[in-house]
């Protein structure tokens, strides 16, 4: 058997995240492709929601049956071994999106040329940064005409506020899109469109060899060295180690519908990208190369089936070895428990798997409400991960039962709804109401959806005008109550029980944060 660490360190697990048309399932593909997992182009389904369907619900339920065999997409690329977690696409993005983000150990980001850096993309970043996320930037569809590279490279440093360094530069854009020049490993790739075939590469010594002007031509290759004299004199050499602590952000060029660049930053990629990285428990920090195994719960998956209540839960072990059949702690539940089938996710396929290291994902079968999103599984040590928090949502609405036969289903079907991560429940402490907060409009007609279809249950949405839901804490009990008396008709609980409140505008929000300074204001449940 191999080693543990052998198996920790050629272990890549990351998410590509971009706002939807980017380009990232294109891109997907084109690593599938070469790591040898798919052999056409067009094999991955694209797990986004078509543009046109947001009221085409059995859309959504079969993006959400395809979206469980993209979920993950594990495959070997030489000597390593890659496990890409897919985040859900569409334009309404769900809580499930920043929650892959826990689970992985860094993150390509891609970004339109033409349209630079979009609002989803900021949102996802800010997540990254959070958590010191290590990211890589590919700059997409540069055979389209965009925006200037430097301006490209400026808007990136602004919008998504970290240090970037190119790691390779386009020759001209669109139309005169002739190639890229790969810093990196100084080699000039020339540019045949083509969405089969790969790139075509010129050796060279340096920039000033004469086979750059023989490719390009010569105006272009003064141009190319012009521009790479001012970034060396602009941008600090890349350093692997500021990447690693989340500091500079190495950007590539390409186009990954011709498979142009793509090569470039998967090798960049395997090198540079880190491995499973320590994880931070309540209790202590775990080492992945640990011997005991560990593990928690990042996503759950309702089954597509409304007849059975089945649930694919996704662990990604943080530990040690995961075994088949071995028994482990569900610290949660204070139970053992042992999985006769758990699955691994190589390239589109789901198979039983015996063993799993770290920075891999299992899927757990669980048909009787088993797991919740956060929960750790262990060897038996008391351990509760860190690192999965609910986000401030920013829409809210009531739900109302429209069928008073059904309140027990209602109520079971958002309990579970819940656990699974699809949104969040917030408990008026005034009015006794439910309120539901997402962070995009579609996950309420989902809910509503899902609701009817699986649990038999009508609920119909009520408006609330909300700005903001926060976690409030102190130190200072008496502080806490003052505060809660003044604001009680905006109080609520969330489902642990925590204190919320419900700023209705971002004014109230302020006035409040300055009228109460002994009170803190959490945005992410996690604090
Ligand atoms: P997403 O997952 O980020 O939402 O984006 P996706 O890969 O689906 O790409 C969005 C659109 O952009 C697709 O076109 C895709 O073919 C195109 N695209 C991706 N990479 C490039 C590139 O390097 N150059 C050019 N010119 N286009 C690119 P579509 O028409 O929306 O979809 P399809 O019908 O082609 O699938």
């Amino acid at each position: 058997m191999a080693s543990l660490t052998t198996e920790i360190n050629r272990r890549r697990t990351f998410a590509i995240i971009s706002h939807p048309d980017a380009g990232k399932t294109t891109l997907t593909e084109k690593l599938l492709l070469f790591g040898g997992a798919i052999h056409v182009a067009g094999a991955v389904k694209s797990n986004k929601i078509k543009k046109t369907a947001t009221s085409d619900w059995m859309e959504i339920e079969k993006q959400r049956g395809i979206s469980v065999a993209t979920s993950v997409m594990g495959f070997n690329y030489g000597d390593y071994k890659i496990n890409i977690l897919d985040t859900p696409g569409h334009q309404d993005f769900a809580e499930d999106t920043y929650r892959t983000l826990t689970a992985v150990d860094s993150v390509i980001i891609v970004v339109d040329v033409a349209k630079g850096v979009e609002q989803q993309t900021r949102k996802l970043m800010e997540v990254c940064r959070m958590r010191n996320t290590p990211v890589i930037i590919f700059v997409n569809k540069l055979d389209r005409e965009g925006k200037d590279p430097f301006d490209i490279l400026d808007e990136l440093e602004s919008e998504l506020k970290i240090k970037v360094r190119p790691l390779s530069w386009p020759i001209n854009i669109g139309a005169r899109f002739k190639g890229v020049y790969n810093i990196y490993e100084h080699g000039l790739d020339l540019f045949t469109p083509d969405k089969q075939k790969v790139t075509e590469r010129v050796e060279i010594k340096d920039i000033n060899d004469p086979a750059i002007d023989a490719a390009v031509g010569n105006a272009d290759a003064a141009k190319l060295r012009e521009d790479l004299e001012l970034i060396e004199g602009v941008y600090p050499e890349f350093n692997e180690l500021d990447y690693l602590d989340a500091k500079v952000a190495p950007v590539f060029f390409g186009s990954a519908l011709n498979t142009f660049g793509v090569k470039e930053l998967l090798d960049c990629f395997v090198r540079i990208a880190p491995c499973p990285r320590p994880t931070v428990a309540e209790e202590r920090t775990v080492e992945p190369g640990e011997n005991g195994f560990s593990g928690f719960v990042f996503k759950i998956h309702a089954n597509m089936d409304p007849n059975h209540r089945s649930c694919i839960a996704f662990v990604k072990v943080c530990s040690g070895v995961f075994r088949r059949n071995a028994n482990y702690k569900h610290i949660r539940l204070g139970k053992l428990m042992k999985f006769s089938a758990p699955t691994a996710f190589m390239a589109q396929r789901k198979d039983v798997v015996d063993e799993a290291y770290p920075g891999d994902i299992v899927g757990l079968p669980d048909n009787g409400g088993t797991f919740k999103i956060g929960d750790t599984l262990t060897e038996g040590e008391e351990l509760h991960f860190k690192g999965l928090p609910s986000f401030s949502p920013e829409m809210f609405k009531y739900i109302e039962n429209t069928d008073p036969m059904k309140t027990k289903q209602l109520n079971k079907g958002i309990e579970q709804l819940m656990d699974e991560g699809v949104a969040q429940l917030f408990i008026n402490q005034f009015n006794g109401r439910k309120i539901i907060g997402t962070v995009g409009q579609l996950q309420f007609e989902v809910i509503q959806y899902r609701l009817l279809h699986e649990y038999g249950a009508q609920c119909r949405w009520e408006p609330i005008h909300l700005y903001k839901a926060c976690w409030i804490e102190s130190d200072d009990k008496a502080a806490l109550e003052a505060f809660k008396k003044r604001k009680h008709q905006f109080m609520a609980i969330d489902k642990e029980g925590r204190d919320v409140f419900l700023a209705d505008s971002g004014y109230v929000l302020q006035m409040a944060q300055s009228d109460f300074p002994k009170i803190r204001f959490h945005f992410t449940s996690e604090f």
